[in-house]
């Protein structure tokens, strides 16, 4: 880090009894700015801006302990320091090569209360994230905080995408909705939706939260570098369009115990007056740790398939008791087979352990030990009969939300897996934790994620985690943690209420896909759910060719081509796509984006020429017009292009595409038409 370049105004002087500017940090394009109040009660405010436009509204700042007892409301401004850092990094797998990691820092040294603490603010070009930090202090050696106390006060009744405070699960549809429409809508949708009443309350909802001012402002909050502390909600002010942060509590109230010295998560804020440049923004990794690890070479990007869909859809189940038990060692078998003929690295086994006769709504302790397999299941002739044919079986955890008994067997779990030559397992905890009904967004769970990363990583283990807290860019510290679900993923394809909803892959980018990639399982290519349970009326809401396309507007490291073997048999010219797709990248071009509506990313593959296109709409049918000002100069693409049939739409038809093949060059322009919930993918090879 090197030391200041101007920036920092002391405007002390104003006249007392009214606010006084403390400090003015800008961006380093000079475009992005964040004031620092000090007002005459000895609040402490901030206030963001864009060009000139109001992002944030002056907001306060706070905590409020209840060991020791204290409101940390109003404070002494002690010193203030300024800096300024600009670094190019290499992430391990990501959506570029580098990423530049430039921003002017301002640390705030203040008292309140008695209490030391400091509040550090770093402005990026495309926003801001700023945290608070307690020293080890005579007076405050251990803390339980009661609430933090930090305002986003937007400047209107945005229109804003959201999903409602739950502190258990993120698993829900989108809203689009003003502000003022929040609380009247999370009735309705919850009432047609998950039967789930938020704990969190009236006018709570999760972060990442989007909104869009009337002005065409689009403003992403959240947080980065969620350690040791409780996942963020924003809780409305319907009044002021204030938000007020909302910490997860633990089982009996408290939000976080923590030590002197210790840090919050970073709150971000990132703005644009374009909605692509809200995709790509890293200012969210770039306020993570880079990773302690010193060997990385065992993290690998990856694509699998699974003895998964079929469970979902009744064609077989998870217990062995029951007579359909899916992971059996023949079926397994098939899997493999079709798997390594086409090129995958891995095949997840969902359902290989003892314990799921008893899985879900007992609440007991101890169900899975993570170390039996059920008789049928050959682990030992499957693993041998995988490494043949050469991936790797995937293991499955489901916790069951019994997270204790996970912790005392994790170390054994790990070490069944290296020895049955296994490096990656996808987690899960469905149902409330258990014994002590902590919450899955309390510090108690969030602080077992980060663990499982952690410990993971001395098995050279990567890991999938299912049902867990909205991810805040950790990956760059723990690059081993692939994804996440963490939102409503493909699986609700098959649920009876309102499933996937074409918008909602419009809306994911902009939401959960802020804080790191996710685990979504797309690859759908049979839209009817009734072949095995005439009782699955429901169908899925998208067309083949917009399955095709997520695997690109839906970053991730780990992509699974989540349908059955013989539903791909039936297109094996579309699956192709699924087969070439890359799932690493060094670049990415947001070509167009608006939450709700569509999204089209191209993307260029690791350490290779080839290009990769994903174009997506909602419910809507629309033209995706492309320019390919984006391909290298003098070079020739074969394009092959998957998109919808011209009598393709996602209620009456979704099963209808085409492929059309062509060679395409950098300045070229194609029109593709997306039919109703509908998209289209682009693989671009150079000739
Ligand atoms: C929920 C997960 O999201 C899903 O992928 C898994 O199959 C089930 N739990 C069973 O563990
Ligand atoms: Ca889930």
């Amino acid at each position: 880090m090197y030391r200041p370049i101007v920036l920092l105004l002391f405007l002390f002087l104003q006249l007392s009894g009214f606010t006084q500017e403390i400090a003015t940090v800008i961006s380093p394009n000079g475009k992005m700015k964040a004031d620092i109040y000090l007002d005459d009660d000895k609040r402490l405010s901030y206030h963001l801006s864009l060009n000139g436009n109001i992002v944030i509204q002056k907001s306060n700042l706070g905590f409020l302990l209840k060991k020791p007892a204290l409101q940390l409301n109003q404070f002494d401004v002690q010193a203030i320091d300024t800096s300024s850092f600009a670094e190019t990094w290499q992430p391990i797998w990501g959506e570029e090569k580098e990423i530049l990691n430039h921003y002017r820092q301002l640390l705030l040294h203040v008292k309140s209360a008695g209490i030391l603490m400091d509040i550090e603010f770093r402005i990026f070009n495309d926003g801001m994230g700023f945290r608070y930090l307690f020293p080890n202090q005579e007076l405050l050696q251990h803390l339980i905080v009661d609430e933090e106390l930090t305002q986003f006060k937007m400047t209107g009744n945005h229109t804003a995408f959201w999903i409602p405070g739950d502190y258990d699960t993120n698993e829900y549809t989108y809203n689009k909705s003003l502000l003022s429409e929040i609380d009247a809508v999370a009735a309705v949708v919850k009432e047609k939706d998950i039967a789930v009443i938020s704990p969190a309350g009236k006018y709570v909802v999760q972060s990442p939260l989007m909104l869009k001012s009337n002005s065409g402002m689009y403003i992403n909050i959240h947080e980065a570098a969620l350690v040791n502390y409780p996942a963020m909600h924003l809780k409305l002010n319907p009044v002021d369009y204030s938000f007020q942060s909302v910490l997860t509590p633990d089982a009996v109230g408290n939000k976080a115990y923590l030590q002197t010295p210790c840090v919050t998560p970073w709150r971000t804020i990132i703005a644009s007056d374009k909605a692509e440049d809200i995709l790509s923004s890293r200012i969210i990794l770039n306020l993570n740790e880079p990773t302690k690890y010193h060997d990385t070479k065992w993290i690998k990007p990856q694509k699998f398939m699974g003895m998964w869909w079929e469970m979902h859809i009744g064609k077989a189940n998870w217990p062995l008791a029951g007579g359909k038990h899916g992971a059996n060692t023949a079926n397994v078998k098939r899997y493999i087979d079709f798997a390594a003929q086409h090129g995958f690295d891995g095949v997840l086994v969902e359902g290989w352990n003892k314990g799921w006769e008893d899985w879900f709504g007992n609440w007991k302790e101890e169900v899975f030990d993570f170390v039996s397999p059920y008789p049928d299941y050959n682990i030992d002739s499957l693993t041998r009969y995988a490494q043949s044919k050469g991936l790797r079986l995937i293991m499955h955890h489901e916790t069951s939300g019994s997270v204790t008994n996970y912790e005392r067997r994790m170390q054994d779990a790990f070490g069944y897996m290296i020895a049955n030559g296994i490096n990656t397992v996808k987690t899960g905890y469905v149902g409330k934790i258990i014994p002590r009904g902590e919450h899955h967004d309390g510090q108690w769970m969030v602080n077992h994620y980060n663990r499982v990363a952690e410990k993971a990583a001395a098995y050279h283990i990567m890991v999938d985690s299912h049902e867990s807290v909205h991810p805040t860019g950790l990956h760059r510290t723990y690059p081993n943690w692939l994804a996440a679900e963490a939102a409503r993923g493909s699986e609700f394809n098959n649920a009876p209420t309102l499933g996937i909803v074409p918008n909602h892959t419009t809306i994911l980018p902009f939401t959960r896909l802020m804080g790191g990639p996710m685990d979504y399982t797309p690859g759908i290519f049979s839209m009817s759910l009734n072949k095995f349970e005439a009782s699955r009326t429901q169908k899925v809401r998208s067309t083949l060719a917009k399955q095709l396309a997520l695997y690109i507007t839906i970053y991730s490291p780990l992509q699974m081509a989540a349908d059955l073997p013989e539903h791909y048999e039936a297109h094996l010219d579309a699956f192709q796509f699924i087969k070439d797709v890359d799932v690493d990248w060094d670049a990415t071009k947001i070509i167009a984006a608006e939450p709700g509506e569509h999204v089209t990313i191209a993307r260029r593959e690791k350490g290779k020429p080839n290009w990769f296109v994903g174009s997506i709409t909602n419910e809507q049918a629309r033209n995706a017009k492309l320019v390919f000002d984006f391909l290298d100069d003098g070079v020739k693409y074969v394009a092959t292009i998957y998109r919808d049939g011209d009598d393709a739409d996602y209620e009456n038809n979704p099963e209808s595409y085409k492929i059309e093949k062509r060679v395409i060059k950098k300045g070229d322009q194609l029109s593709v038409m997306l039919k109703r919930g509908g998209g289209c993918a682009i693989s671009l090879i150079k000739l």
